[in-house]
């Protein structure tokens, strides 16, 4: 008989800690649908205590979704209980996961405590989350890095306090899998009352572990595993879903089954890479765009000759369909909203209507338009309603010239002019926009890609600004590289500037 794996996305939690990757409650909760089209079990909504945002995000996601679990993240402390307790008042089904730091760096640097007094606060916090909810989850933070006697001390305490589901975070990305794997195993092998909890994973990526650690977990016994949306996160990010959800779905040897759409990953990747700016490494496993590019003439062969000679996952198992048609400027307003419907975005239809005459105008200047063009329509739509945009732009630039920029930025409805040289035309398109906006910011990263192979492809440009200590993430496609960039710095503008 299949053993069922839950499924915990915490993409919205801890992958939204990423600086830059913020979203708004709207783009939370259009998340938070994808995610539950995708058949997760579980989604950690937020941290409702860390902010008013992260609380109203709670409430309107608790509210749009009815199948998973709406899960929210407090520290083992009870006004932190109460408020998650309040956001996860509409939840169908709710969950509250709290916890503490078990690792000796925790007990004496951080709580300057002892094991005694941090096991007695665990116990307690989970009593205390106990009154509001049946499911409450309990995690051991820096469990990677917790001795496993003491460790399992603290899980058989709080089993015994009324967790049901208790996580065990590799905070620090440190286990090796082996390592990992014997943690989970001690655990279901020493903890008394463990068959009353689900024990789950919980990995980071900082040595590029975190899946092989999750699946070892998964093999020694845990049956929920946590995990984000192209393994976003802090630092090197979690355990991805994808991978997790793909290499139970390869090897059924295992007998591990997961309640995933494996056809909708393609999609909720590129909504979630979308709306956090946040692009997807090309040779990513599942979801890169190279992930199943076969460019050696020997591969080519073998995989036209039979697709299993080099593939081991049929690209139409998560999403990706070569026959999907092909958007131009003949395509109506039913295949783009087809097309979106793939990539899981769902419109009103007067915010259909606009992003459909956007795709005209792009198709005039772009033949073929790929996902990643449809997705950039959808989100300039978001940034048509920003206080600070660019109204024009002109630029002079070629061998022999001086690069200049002219440009005009609608600040709140007032519309400001300003020109400057620079040593080319970016340089002179972002000094002439800092000599409107006068902030002490610099630009720690710039990136341009381009997706296509053809001079008519859009650039994209990701962009990094340092403000105030701050960094903030900005976001631009545009056929006209230098458009871009501009469009990119009012992005990020627009996060700090209100
Ligand atoms: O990595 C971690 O330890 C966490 C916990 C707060 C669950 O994200
Ligand atoms: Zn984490």
């Amino acid at each position: 008989m299949a053993d069922k794996l839950f499924i915990f996305d915490t993409t919205l939690r801890d992958g939204e800690q990423v600086p830059g990757c913020q979203l708004n409650s709207i783009e939370k909760i259009e998340v938070a649908k994808a995610l539950e089209g995708l058949g997760v079990d579980v989604i950690e909504a937020g941290f409702p205590v860390s902010s008013p945002g992260d609380f109203n995000s709670v409430i309107e996601i608790s509210k749009a979704v009815t199948w998973p679990t709406i899960c929210a993240l407090t520290r083992a402390v009870e006004k932190d209980i109460d408020v998650a307790a309040e956001a996860l008042q509409y939840a169908k089904r709710k969950r509250i996961h709290t916890g503490i730091g078990t690792s000796d760096y925790h007990i004496r640097h951080k709580f300057n405590s002892t094991r005694e007094e941090i096991l007695q606060r665990a116990i307690a916090c989970v009593k205390y989350a106990k009154r509001y909810t049946e499911d409450v989850e309990f995690y051991a933070e820096d469990a990677g890095r917790t001795e496993n006697e003491y460790l399992a001390r603290v899980v058989e305490a709080v089993i015994k306090a009324g967790a049901t589901v208790v996580n065990i975070p590799d905070t620090t990305g440190y286990c090796l899998p082996q390592q990992y794997g014997a943690k989970i195993g001690f655990l279901r092998e020493n903890v008394k009352g463990i068959q009353n909890a689900v024990l789950s994973t919980h990995c980071h990526n900082d040595l590029g572990m975190a899946t092989a650690n999750t699946i070892q977990g998964v093999l020694n016994g845990a049956r929920q595993v946590e995990v984000t949306i192209n393994g976003i996160g802090e630092r090197a990010g979690n355990t991805s879903l994808e991978e997790v959800a793909m290499i139970f779905k390869s090897h059924r040897e295992t007998g591990i089954e997961t309640n995933i759409n494996s056809r909708k990953i393609y999609g909720i990747s590129r909504m979630v890479s979308s709306l956090m700016n946040m692009p997807i490494q090309p040779n990513k496993a599942i979801v890169g765009r190279n992930a199943f590019a076969h460019s050696s003439g020997i591969h080519q062969d073998g995989v036209l000759k039979n697709r299993e000679s080099y593939e081991i996952i049929d690209p139409k198992d998560v999403g990706i369909d070569d026959n999907a048609i092909l958007l131009t400027a003949r395509s109506g307003r039913a295949a783009l909203k087809h097309r979106l419907q793939l990539l899981g975005v769902e419109l009103e239809q007067g915010i259909l209507d606009k992003v459909y005459e956007e795709f005209l105008k792009l198709a005039d200047r772009k033949k073929d338009i790929n996902d990643d063009d449809v997705l950039m329509l959808v989100g300039k739509d978001r940034t048509a309603r920003q206080r600070i945009k660019l109204e024009y732009l002109q630029v002079t630039s070629g061998v022999g010239l001086k690069p200049m920029a002219g440009i005009c930025l609608n600040i709140a409805g007032e519309r400001f002019e300003a020109a400057a040289s620079g040593n080319g035309p970016v340089d002179a398109a972002i000094k002439a926009i800092k000599s409107i906006i006068h902030r002490n910011m610099t630009i720690q990263e710039f990136l341009i890609q381009a997706i296509d192979k053809g001079s008519d492809d859009m650039g994209k440009v990701h962009m990094q600004v340092e403000y105030e200590n701050n960094l903030y993430y900005g976001f631009a496609a545009n056929t006209d590289i230098i458009a871009a960039s501009a469009e990119a710095f009012i992005d990020a503008i627009n996060k700090f500037v209100k």
